[in-house]
């Protein structure tokens, strides 16, 4: 089975860091989202993979390559404008040609192994399986109802939802969605929505099964999101990785789970993991809380960060109160502020926030 990850979107509820790259390639627990979905389809056994790409799409080719390092085999497919997850699957109709192919959007990171769900396409050989999952509010998402296992209805963003059984990301479909896609018309929000192509398989008595998820489904379209995402994987982590190449004094305090990459060199800090540190970062008089991710060749002194984000290249130095529930972009600069405790950033690349103490 191939796999298509719908990569093309813009993130526009992740701006201003949004503006200078795709959501996609966002690092949680210092590992871009696509990598860890392409694992998580190379984990399946499905390695021939399409990226739909198209907003900052250099970005994505340049982090991701050709997926070799990754056990994949990676083809680039290109929607130049932004139409709708119906028309980013319908660029792929080429690359999956006949064969039953698996959708996963790039935005979303789940728990389960997703095993189930190629088993039970094989036994049960439906038209599409798609996976659903409970949540609170039902009126952001594509919901389904469902008759025993099988879909009898789908709307997308129902104001009045039927049910609370959120579409979740991952579908897998055979060749009659692209004529379904091919029959629509664009939804309220002017896109050609996938949940519209599925109630138009259940209009035409094709069966649609769903498959309720047991584990987290983390949905990153917004800044919280990715805070909890990042949390979420940094829970998996244990014991201290540190790189025989980097410099870590013997002032340093370290307690919990504890990733340093090669060349970083660590002066007088307070590890409180999970804590992960890219390469050649340079860390002095730092106090790293729970979850925080730091990007290569990042520097930070005199700074207390926690539940936090970092991306590369960036400086910290001199921040009284704590840096929380922050994601920070490439190549910023923080320097000499005081931040109240309620104060979260989300600074887009190159942004300065820089004062006088
Ligand atoms: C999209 C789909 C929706 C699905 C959701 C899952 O929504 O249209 O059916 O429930 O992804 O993340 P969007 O992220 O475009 O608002």
């Amino acid at each position: 089975m191939k796999a298509l990850i719908l990569c093309a979107g813009k993130g526009t509820r992740l701006q201003p860091l949004t503006y200078s790259m795709p959501k996609h390639i966002l690092p949680l627990a210092n590992t871009p989202i696509v990598y860890h979905i392409i694992k998580k389809l190379v984990n399946l056994g499905i390695t021939e993979i399409g990226l739909i790409v198209g907003y900052k799409q250099e970005q994505v080719r340049e982090k991701v390559g050709d997926g070799s390092q990754l056990g994949a085999k990676i083809t680039y497919i290109v929607q130049d404008t932004p139409k709708g997850l119906a028309h980013a699957v319908k660029m792929g109709q080429d690359f999956v040609g006949d064969e039953p192919f698996m959708v996963f959007l790039g935005d979303n990171i789940f728990e389960d192994d997703l095993t189930n769900l190629v088993h039970r396409y094989n036994e049960e050989k439906p038209s599409s399986i798609i996976i659903l999952k409970e949540v609170d509010e039902p009126q952001r998402f594509g919901i389904a109802v469902l008759k025993d296992d099988t879909m009898i209805k789908v709307v997308e963003k129902p104001k009045n939802p039927p049910s609370n059984l959120a579409i979740a990301g991952v579908y897998i479909f055979d060749k009659d969605v692209f004529q379904a896609i091919d029959e629509l018309k664009p939804s309220w929000r002017g896109e050609y929505e996938i949940t519209d192509a599925i109630q138009g398989l259940i209009d035409k008595g094709l069966t649609i099964k769903g498959e309720i998820l047991k584990g987290k489904w983390l949905d990153t379209g917004k800044p919280k999101d990715i805070i909890d995402a990042n949390k979420f994987f940094c829970g998996k982590l244990n014991g201290w990785h540190i790189s025989g190449d980097s410099d870590l004094d013997e002032d340093s305090i370290i307690d919990g789970a504890l990733y340093i990459g090669r060349g970083s060199k660590i002066r007088k800090c307070n590890f409180q993991g999970p804590v992960v540190i890219g390469e050649n970062c340079e860390l002095e008089n730092a106090i790293l809380q729970p979850n925080t991710c730091i990007g290569s060749g990042t520097r930070i002194k005199n700074a207390t960060l926690k539940d936090s984000i970092m991306l590369e290249d960036s400086i910290i130095q001199n921040v009284e109160g704590t840096i929380r529930d922050s994601i920070i972009g490439k190549n910023v600069e923080i320097m000499n502020i005081t931040l109240n405790n309620k104060c979260t950033l989300l600074l887009g690349s190159d942004d300065k926030l820089i004062g006088e103490l």
